[in-house]
């Protein structure tokens, strides 16, 4: 008989890939509940608790390395905060999560809603895989895998964070081969982007602003057919980190630099000592390093990532994507619920309840 293997398992994320998909799915499938309901907060609620529940059968050391929450005072997994058994020996993560990226559009029923979170092995010599960068909100451009194979090649002609968005503009619609006037750009629909938008019209392209949402917005430009060639705009900072580690699976690129609100928001980053990184462009993989990264969500509503939940007679469907940098398998996970039979394990009763 075949001797049992006693070497180290050297592929953490292969133990623990599958039971992120649970998490994620069980707080899509929770704060679905509240979806048109008018209750953001309660949709988030339900969310976290569904996470929490389901990462206390998890066998991992997870820590909360980027959490959410703090922008509006809503509930939150929060920074700092452990997730999983932490029984000794387990697997050690590093974790970003949004329980619902989009809460204001969950309490409307609008489109684009997701749960989503990444989770990266500690890296010996690389610190944390994922980076909390310390603003709330920061610039955003992000563009798919042609775009950034492209820019490698040639190594001359490049997308800039910096660069005015004209440029920037007619440079992807030369490397897709595209007229100007068929180039799609998504952005988050907000004051703070009325001149950025004045200038996209004036260059001719197409414009799709959304109202929440923009994990799924800034992934788009990397999925085949999803009608958006370029996301920018100014959006959540942990939102940023948690699509630069779908990037990071799918091939695809983001540019970041952190934009502190007003005078005393930078004045206060520069007395905490981030005065050189707020000039900083962060690519993909300074935001989520090393190969030993995951990235998981299930949609809520229809987003160009991913179907939402339907609810379809004593059924739930729900759609899940979960990818790993290291491998670049990209999984499309589609679950039915039998809900006469279906139990979420909550962190609040400490008890499997049915839906
Ligand atoms: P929440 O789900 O936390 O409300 O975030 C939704 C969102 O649209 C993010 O996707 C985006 O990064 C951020 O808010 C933008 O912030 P703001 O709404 O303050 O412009």
């Amino acid at each position: 008989m075949a001797k049992l293997s006693r070497k180290p398992i050297h592929d953490l994320e292969r133990i623990i890939e599958f039971d992120l998909v649970r998490a994620t799915e069980a707080a899509a499938l929770n704060a679905s509940q509240w979806m048109g309901k008018g209750d953001k907060n309660a949709a988030d609620q339900a969310a976290c608790d569904a996470i929490r529940g389901m990462f206390d059968l998890i066998p991992c050391c997870g820590e909360v390395v980027i959490g959410e929450g703090i922008k509006d005072d809503a509930p939150g997994i929060f920074l700092g905060e452990h997730l999983g058994t932490w029984q000794p020996g387990v697997v050690p993560l590093d974790i970003a999560v949004d329980p619902v990226d989009g809460t204001t559009n969950i309490s409307k029923g609008l489109p684009n809603v997701i749960s989503v979170l990444a989770a990266g092995s500690a890296y010996d010599g690389l610190g944390k895989s994922l980076r909390n960068l310390p603003s709330l909100y920061c610039e955003k451009l992000a563009y798919g895998p042609r775009v950034r194979d492209y820019m490698l090649k040639t190594g001359v002609e490049q997308v800039k964070l910096e660069a005015p968005i004209e440029e920037n503009v007619l440079l992807v619609a030369k490397i897709l081969n595209t007229a100007v006037h068929e180039l799609t750009i998504t952005m988050l629909d907000r004051p703070r982007h009325e001149e950025l938008v004045q200038r996209i019209r004036k260059v001719g392209a197409r414009l799709r602003m959304i109202g929440d949402g923009d994990v799924a917005s800034a992934i788009a430009p990397s999925l085949p057919d999803s009608g958006t060639d370029l996301y920018v705009g100014v959006g959540g900072s942990p939102e940023a980190v948690l699509a630069a580690t779908a990037l990071r699976c799918l091939g695809g690129d983001m540019q970041v630099r952190m934009w502190p609100r007003d005078e005393a928001e930078r004045k206060q980053l520069i007395e905490e000592g981030f005065e050189e990184e707020l000039n900083k462009v962060y690519y993909a993989e300074d935001l989520a390093r090393g190969d030993g990264i995951m990235f998981c969500a299930t949609g809520i509503s229809d987003s160009p990532l991913l179907p939402g939940v339907r609810f379809i007679g004593h059924t739930a469907v729900t759609h899940s994507i979960l990818m790993r940098a290291s491998t670049r398998t990209v999984r499309h996970i589609k679950a039915v619920h039998d809900l006469t039979k279906k139990t979420i394990r909550l962190r609040s009763t400490r008890a499997e309840q049915p839906l």
